[in-house]
């Protein structure tokens, strides 16, 4: 086999995660402007592209595929790829096929998606209250994201939550929002908010609630353990002890995870991106559509790894946007 995807600081890049569309049915403020313009569709991979692409950095190591967008399920024919990803799963040499969703698509997809060998979704959901939800998507409808929930769950998925941490929106919703995960047996992940995409008016660091405070709140009704930061993951993870219930924090801001990083990104226009905070890309297309060979597309995947950064700089802490990234989280699909 090929020697495995190794990068300068010695980090092993054994997870993917693909976005397959920047579009998406909702438009969450801190992730999208109202009037998003998306690219046209030529602009895209196309799935057949896609899955030449995943299947070469499958063969050079990676064990963990995540396919995000935008939303991933609006894609069309989306079942199609994930139905090539699961004889990866099939032959052994992909160890996980996931994604991470908005849940407006998973009561139509849960079914499938098991069928093809996925275990886990991820949902997003930053609060329980209709009005705030339609709010914060701009538009989106929560009895339709909890079908899904109840969808993905009834195919036999096992469903985490992840909330973006925004002061004055969500803040009260906290002990709401963990109940109800309990309630259903899901596991939960707050997100500090990220300062990427155009801030426009929404100054996000307005918006920025620490999981620093978020937790002392927590830790106020709850007796918390720490868990041992064994999920080659970003978040780390607590214990509810009289609940029993996990919950992870993503705190790209306030401590960062960069130096045990696994992975990089694939945007649907194939560029490669090796770190969620920095601008530092590579285009994959050109050498994916250069010939039928895998060795041009493997020699820029090599060449992109070789210069991923130590880790980002988002800078909240100090309360400048020096770490800004004026790209969207859709583009690289978080
Ligand atoms: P699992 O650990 O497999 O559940 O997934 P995950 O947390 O890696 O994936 P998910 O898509 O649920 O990620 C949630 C969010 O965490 C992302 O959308 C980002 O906002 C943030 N995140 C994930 N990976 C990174 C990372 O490498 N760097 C930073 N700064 N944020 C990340
Ligand atoms: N900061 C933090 N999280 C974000 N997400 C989207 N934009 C941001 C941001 N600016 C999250 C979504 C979803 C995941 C894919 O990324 O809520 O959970
Ligand atoms: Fe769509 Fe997810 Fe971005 Fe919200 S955060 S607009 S659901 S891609």
């Amino acid at each position: 086999p090929p020697p495995p995807l190794i990068d300068p600081f010695a980090r092993a890049i054994r997870y993917l995660r693909v976005s397959v569309t920047d579009r998406c049915d909702f438009r969450c403020v801190y992730c999208m402007s109202e009037n998003m313009t998306f690219l046209p569709k030529r602009d895209l991979l196309t799935l057949e592209e896609l899955e030449r692409l995943c299947g070469t950095f499958i063969r050079l190591g990676v064990r963990k595929l995540r396919i995000t967008g935008g939303e991933p399920l609006v894609r069309r024919d989306i079942m199609t790829f994930f139905r090539a990803m699961s004889r990866h799963l099939d032959s052994g040499a992909l160890q996980e096929l996931t994604l991470t969703t908005n849940g407006s698509q998973l009561e139509r997809f849960a079914e499938g998606l098991a069928a093809c060998g996925v275990r886990r979704v991820n949902v997003s959901l930053d609060t329980l209250d209709a009005d705030k939800f339609a709010r914060i998507t701009r538009w989106g409808r929560l009895d339709q994201v909890l079908r899904g929930i109840d969808a993905a769950q009834a195919a036999g998925l096992r469903v985490k939550i992840n909330t973006v941490a925004l002061k004055d929106f969500n803040e009260d919703e906290l002990f709401t929002l963990t109940d109800w995960a309990a309630s259903r047996d899901i596991d939960m992940t707050f997100i500090e908010v990220m300062p990427m995409g155009d801030l426009g008016n929404e100054d996000r660091i307005d918006q920025y609630w620490s999981l620093r405070d978020l937790r002392a709140r927590l830790a106020t009704r709850h007796p918390l353990t720490d868990l041992p930061d064994d999920t080659g993951g970003p978040a780390r993870y607590v214990r509810l002890a009289d609940t029993g219930q996990r919950i992870g924090f993503i705190t790209p801001l306030s401590h960062n995870f960069c130096e045990s990083c696994n992975r990089v990104r694939i945007t649907c226009t194939g560029e490669i991106y090796t770190c969620l905070g920095q601008e530092g890309h590579a285009d994959l297309r050109a050498p994916l559509r250069a010939s039928d060979g895998d060795a041009p597309l493997e020699a820029a995947i090599r060449a992109a790894i070789a210069s991923k950064p130590k880790g980002h700089d988002f800078d909240y802490a100090r309360q400048t946007v020096a770490g800004q990234v004026s790209r969207h989280m859709s583009h690289t699909g978080g």
